[in-house]
């Protein structure tokens, strides 16, 4: 019987659609799995289903001779080396689709959370700051009649787009090559949905940020080093920028100390993806690749990098 290694728990209903025809392993130590753990367990497997916090290189490929698949559970497989991959015969599996719209109402809420100072106003509350209603306390800015540029016009980014006419706003695209300057220069709030790549590290740099408008907001929901938070941290201290929201980072968990400091950031721990409807599809999208592999047909939604 072919043999599953599940780096992650993931919904039991969903892990029951790999019986009976595989045995499964799962790993409970709660966290990442350790690299030698996941090398030792991998000995033996024909499947691996593993999330964005495991690096699946050609030395962890190495320590699994009988692999046919890694199947991410997530759009971005930035943490798979898919040439080392596929010169090993192992197929690789994301699972886009299934979380486009989770992603596209989660920039929303961060647009909506940083442009209305949402997540400012709650600390203040709690830290017992609230002096009392007052015309011109905490204003913000207003969405209807501004432009959103949109970095990346893929299924995530066309979704947040699909979305702008309801608060009035209008979008404009650009691509990590096209149109980026302009987008830049003229957009009220940028938000980034680009995958991760060598040609996208640091793509928000400290040149860009300074081309974008001082009124404007910087949204993240796609993967930390697309944006050089140093860079970020400088132009936030110059006031080149006003605000950003950040859902990624470079080195997850941590997020720089000089980020936390300012009002104008809204963090949030890679939540893009997680709502209970979508993490369960996603899981489920990886397991039905696995199926389709070990049952020697095309995987659902292979990654062709
Ligand atoms: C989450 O970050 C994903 O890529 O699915």
């Amino acid at each position: 019987m072919p043999r599953v290694l599940l780096t992650r728990r993931i919904p039991s209903s969903v892990i029951s659609l790999l019986h009976p025809d595989a045995h499964v392993d799962l790993y409970e130590g709660g966290g990442a799995i350790p690299r030698d753990e996941l090398k030792r367990r991998l000995a033996d497997k024909d499947a691996l289903i593993c999330v964005l916090t495991d690096r699946i290189d050609g030395d962890v490929l190495d320590a699994a001779p009988a692999l046919k698949i890694v199947a991410n559970i997530a759009v971005g497989y930035d943490n798979v080396d898919v040439p080392a991959a596929r010169a090993r015969g192992v197929a690789v599996t994301n699972t886009p689709d299934v979380l486009t719209e989770a992603v596209a109402e989660f920039t929303w809420a961060l647009i909506l959370g940083i442009v209305r100072r949402v997540a400012e106003g709650d600390r203040l509350i709690r830290a017992d700051g609230w002096k009392g209603w007052a015309l011109d306390f905490m204003l913000g800015a207003e969405l209807r009649g501004k432009q959103l540029g949109i970095i990346g016009p893929g299924r995530i980014g066309r979704a947040v787009a699909a979305r702008a006419p309801a608060f009035g706003m209008s979008t404009v695209f650009a691509t990590r090559d096209k149109g980026l300057d302009r987008l830049l220069v003229t957009s009220d709030v940028v938000s980034i949905h680009v995958p991760l790549a060598p040609e996208t590290r640091h793509l928000i740099d400290r040149r860009a940020l300074a081309r974008m408008k001082r009124s404007a907001f910087l949204v993240n929901t796609a993967r930390g080093p697309i944006v050089d938070e140093e860079a970020l941290a400088w132009a936030l201290g110059e006031r080149l920028i006003a605000g950003a929201a950040l859902d990624v980072f470079n080195r997850e968990p941590d997020v720089p100390s000089a980020l936390r400091e300012f009002e104008n950031v809204l963090l949030t721990p890679h939540l893009g993806s997680a709502t209970r409807e979508t993490r369960t599809a996603m899981a489920e999208l990886a397991v039905r690749n696995v199926l389709a592999v070990l049952r020697g047909d095309e995987p659902l939604t292979p990654v062709r990098a």
